[in-house]
C-alpha cells in the first residue's frame, strides 16, 4: 500500500476477529513498530505479545485492580472486565519502560517514542489487511496489570493493540 494511502485510509476497527496475523506478519509489524523516532536511542517501548497464560493473567489482574477500584462492582462487571483482554485473536501490549533517571531525555519523550512505535504498529497492521483497534482504560493504568505482562508499575503500558481481520 502507498504511503499516503495507508495514512490517509487508516480507521480503528471496533471489532476484529479470527485470523489474526501470522507469525511472519506479526514479525513484520513489530519490527516496523520498532523502528519509531527515539531521542537518545533509549528504545523504550516493550512490544509484549500476549500468549493465552499472558491473557490469562492480565484478565486476573484487570478483574482484581477493577474490584479494588470499584468494590461495588458486581459478578457480571468483574466477568466482563477480564473478557475484554480475549476481544482479538492477537494482541499487543505497547509498554513504555521509563528511565527516570536519564540526563538528557524526559520522561515524555521517551512515552512519546513508545506512542509512535504504537502508530507505526497500527498502520503496519492496516498495510498488511489487518484491522486494530489502540485502547487503554483504567487497566492499562493498574500496577497489578503492568506487573502481569512482565512490567513495572512505574512503567507505562501506551496501547493494548487488539489486531485480527476487520469486523467492523
Ligand atoms: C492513547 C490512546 C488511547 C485510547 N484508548 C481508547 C480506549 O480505551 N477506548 C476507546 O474506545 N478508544 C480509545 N482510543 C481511541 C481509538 O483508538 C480511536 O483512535 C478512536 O476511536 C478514533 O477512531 P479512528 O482511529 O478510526 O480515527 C485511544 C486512542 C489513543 C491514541
Amino acid at each position: 500500500m502507498e504511503l499516503f494511502e495507508a495514512l490517509t485510509s487508516r480507521t480503528s476497527a471496533a471489532r476484529v476477529a479470527a485470523p489474526g496475523p501470522s507469525p511472519e506478519e506479526l514479525a513484520r509489524m513489530l519490527d516496523a513498530a520498532a523502528h519509531a523516532p527515539d531521542h537518545g536511542r533509549l528504545r523504550p517501548w516493550r512490544l509484549i505479545v500476549l500468549d493465552d497464560a499472558l491473557r490469562r493473567a492480565f484478565a486476573e489482574a484487570a478483574i482484581a485492580g477493577r474490584r479494588a477500584r470499584e468494590p461495588a462492582s458486581t459478578q457480571d462487571q468483574l466477568r466482563i472486565e477480564g473478557e475484554k483482554i480475549w476481544r482479538s485473536p492477537t494482541v499487543v501490549i505497547v509498554g513504555c519502560a521509563v528511565d527516570r533517571n536519564h540526563p538528557k531525555i524526559p520522561e515524555v519523550e521517551q512515552v512519546l517514542a513508545a506512542g509512535a512505535a504504537a502508530e507505526n504498529l497500527m498502520l503496519a497492521a492496516h498495510g498488511l489487511g489487518y484491522g486494530a483497534m489502540w485502547k487503554t482504560g483504567p487497566a492499562a493504568y493498574d500496577a497489578g496489570v503492568k506487573l502481569a505482562v512482565g512490567l513495572q508499575p512505574t512503567d507505562h503500558i501506551v496501547a493494548i493493540m487488539y489486531l485480527g481481520t476487520r469486523v467492523k
